[in-house]
């Protein structure tokens, strides 16, 4: 049995190596080429960050079941991003908010979970330019650490999720698949429903940062359409771990095989909910079951 503690630091170092790959190739020359459209995008710089890290695990836990977004299934052929019992599968995305990357927009992430039959065991968000890492282990809470807490608390400081209840001094978050020229679930109605309700929204472009921002209290709530399981693995621990509540926009219980997510404050997650389930019933569009892209 591997201790949460050692996996912890071996995905702190893992992360912020892959870190210090982006931020190299963030002032360099970038070789940009497209995937399932012209604007679903993939640079070098997600490539190479995600040899780093995968260079690491493979070295480290061969045997472990691997689901990265540039090199998809290493390991186990489960449709599950939760392995059987006794396995345990490294969800990876490189570089969270390839789109800001690519216009040098400085928001984007490194994003690793570890999960298990269960779901995340443990997860690390980090931002390299900020210096900022989040991570949570299952059952063990949330933190954020950087130089700043370094600096004023000498050491990383718990998350909390925020206990706002109204919209209206809420501000959110969300995002838009890159399916959404395409997809009935374009989350345009949802949005059009929300903006008027909210303090204000934000479309910042790096989901496992949303959710981290979420879990520290710096926003109330995300969701999002047509998620993969490496965009959240990481960030829903956060936001668990930091007492915050994950469900489905119809408000059934989410888990990794759900690309649909809200996630909140407890007091906020029933009132966001309402108001995304409300918007599609308006419009008789139902939004049933939608798995990922
Ligand atoms: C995307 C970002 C974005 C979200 C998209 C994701 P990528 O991930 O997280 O914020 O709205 O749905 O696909 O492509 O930059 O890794
Ligand atoms: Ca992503
Ligand atoms: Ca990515």
């Amino acid at each position: 049995m591997r201790a949460d503690q050692d996996l912890l630091e071996f995905t702190l170092a893992a992360a912020r190596a892959a870190g210090c790959v982006l931020l190299e190739h963030f002032e360099g020359e970038l070789t940009v080429t497209t995937k399932s459209s012209d604007i679903d995008l993939v640079t070098s710089a997600d490539r190479a960050a995600e040899a780093a890290v995968l260079g690491r695990i493979t070295r480290d836990f061969p045997e472990d079941w691997i689901l990265a977004e540039e090199s998809g299934r290493i390991g186990g052929d489960s449709p599950d991003p939760r392995p059987p019992p006794g396995v345990l599968q490294w969800v990876l995305d490189p570089l969270d908010g390839t789109t800001n990357f690519t216009h040098r927009f400085p928001h984007f992430s490194v994003s690793i979970a570890l999960v298990d039959h269960e779901g995340p065991r443990l997860g690390v968000v980090h931002d390299p330019t900020r210096g900022e890492t989040f991570y949570a282990i299952r059952g063990g809470g949330a933190f954020v650490d950087s130089p700043r807490t370094r600096a004023r608390h000498g050491q990383p400081q718990p998350l909390g999720v925020t206990a706002t209840r109204a919209l209206r001094l809420a501000l959110v978050a969300t995002g838009f698949a890159y399916t959404r020229a395409t997809s009935p679930t374009n989350n345009l109605l949802e949005f059009n429903r929300v903006v008027p309700q909210v303090r204000c929204i934000r479309r910042a472009g790096s989901a496992a940062l949303d959710l981290a921002y979420v879990a520290a209290g710096r926003l109330d709530a995300y969701w999002e359409y047509h998620l993969q399981p490496w965009d959240v693995a990481a960030g829903a621990l956060l936001v668990r771990e930091a007492g915050g509540v994950l469900t489905r926009i119809d408000g059934g219980p989410w888990d990794l095989r759900h690309g649909d997510l809200v996630a909140a404050g407890p007091a906020l997650a029933p009132v966001l909910q309402a108001e995304l389930a409300g918007a599609r019933m308006a419009q008789g569009t139902c939004s049933g079951g939608h798995l990922h892209r």
